[in-house]
């Protein structure tokens, strides 16, 4: 079998190789290959993985679209979107038909299939909060098998697909619950998209515009993957406890946190590494984006190893300066 390259499988853009690949263009194909291909990865839009060499393992593209309502009611929309949709053209359709919940996760990369994986999310919204349930295939039989939202055990980038259902499953769609306009409370909790809206001034916001502002502070802070190749966050934001947070404090008097419950906080792991001396730093062609010190970005090496290096250095560092561990976001094969 002549290796193929997954250069166009990966928004880091390292050119490595793997055993085959094939694409799934209807449900039925996702079936047929669950059942004949052993051990594959699955791969979706490609934008939160890194490969770190050439895999010998036959890759699964995911490329079945499809936007279907299913059921309505006076309040509620429901939808069931087949795991190749583009995300973020997800988000433009729901916008079109006014319905509301998903607006504040606008551009973010990726296809529909792995938004359960890590329970996308971003300005205080999360995929499980409009989530109903999935189907998957298991592989090795394509079995079909419907999860519902509290079997997928969804936390803060976390799943059971990241867990015990690790390679064991595909997922084929995913049903979620919009909410039609008028019934529907925009989510303006984080501070900066109630400032852009006041820079904007605009008094009355509808989804569309909660939407356009999300895109405009995105497109300011994360590196376009075409331009500079990434994979949005590379490490996810530690949880320390307010013990922790107090003693960091005295060093680091403006730390932000955000409070998880009476004992644990949240810390943004982009700005300890900021504060670490990280932004926009370079080695071997790999670095830290300058506006977001949390993205990696790929500028020339050609091996996703130089990439898991450079992120070895940042968690070492982090470790070393205020006895936090960071871990990683991004899946590595
Ligand atoms: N900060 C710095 N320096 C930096 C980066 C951040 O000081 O280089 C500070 C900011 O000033 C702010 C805080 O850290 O006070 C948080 O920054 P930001 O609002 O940019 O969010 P984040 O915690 O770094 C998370 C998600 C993003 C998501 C944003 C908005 C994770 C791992 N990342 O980033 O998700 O877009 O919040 O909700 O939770 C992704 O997963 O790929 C992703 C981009």
């Amino acid at each position: 079998m002549v290796p193929r390259s997954l250069l166009n499988l990966n928004t880091f853009r390292v050119d490595h190789s793997c055993r085959s690949i094939s694409y799934t263009n209807s449900s039925n194909d996702l079936v047929d290959l669950a059942k004949t291909i052993n051990k594959p990865i699955i791969v979706g839009g490609g934008s939160n993985i890194l490969f770190v060499d050439d895999v010998d393992r036959d890759v699964i593209v995911i490329n079945h679209e499809g936007i279907e309502v299913i059921k309505t009611t006076n309040k509620y929309v429901y939808i069931r979107v087949q795991a190749g949709t583009n995300w973020h053209q997800l988000v433009l359709w729901a916008i079109e038909n006014d319905l509301g919940g998903i607006e504040n996760l606008s551009l973010i990369p990726g296809k529909c299939g792995a938004a359960p994986m890590q329970n996308i999310g971003a300005y205080g919204v999360e995929l499980k909060n409009v989530f109903v349930e999935l189907e998957c295939v298991k592989i090795g039989t394509g079995e079909r098998w419907v999860l519902h939202k509290e079997d997928c055990l969804f936390g803060y980038r976390e799943s059971i697909f990241k867990g015990e259902l690790k390679d064991k499953v595909i997922i084929d769609n995913i049903t979620l619950k919009l909410t039609t306009n008028s019934n529907h409370t925009l989510n303006r909790d984080y501070g900066i998209i109630n400032d852009k809206l006041d820079d904007l001034k605009v008094k009355k916001p509808t989804i569309k515009d909660i939407s356009d502002v999300i895109i405009d502070i995105r497109k300011s802070k994360l590196p376009d993957p075409k331009e500079y190749p990434n994979a949005g966050s590379f490490f996810k934001n530690p949880i320390i406890s307010t013990v922790k947070l107090k003693s960091l404090k005295s060093t680091y008097k403006y730390i932000p946190s955000y409070v998880i419950d009476n004992d644990s906080v949240k810390v943004p792991a982009g700005w300890l590494i900021d504060k670490a001396g990280w932004k926009g730093k370079q080695i071997n062609g790999v670095g830290t984006y300058k506006h977001q010190a949390l993205v990696i970005v790929n500028h020339s090496a050609r091996s996703g190893k130089e990439i898991l290096e450079f992120s070895k250095l940042i968690q070492d560092d982090v470790l070393e300066k205020y006895g936090i561990k960071i871990e990683r976001e991004v899946n590595v094969y």
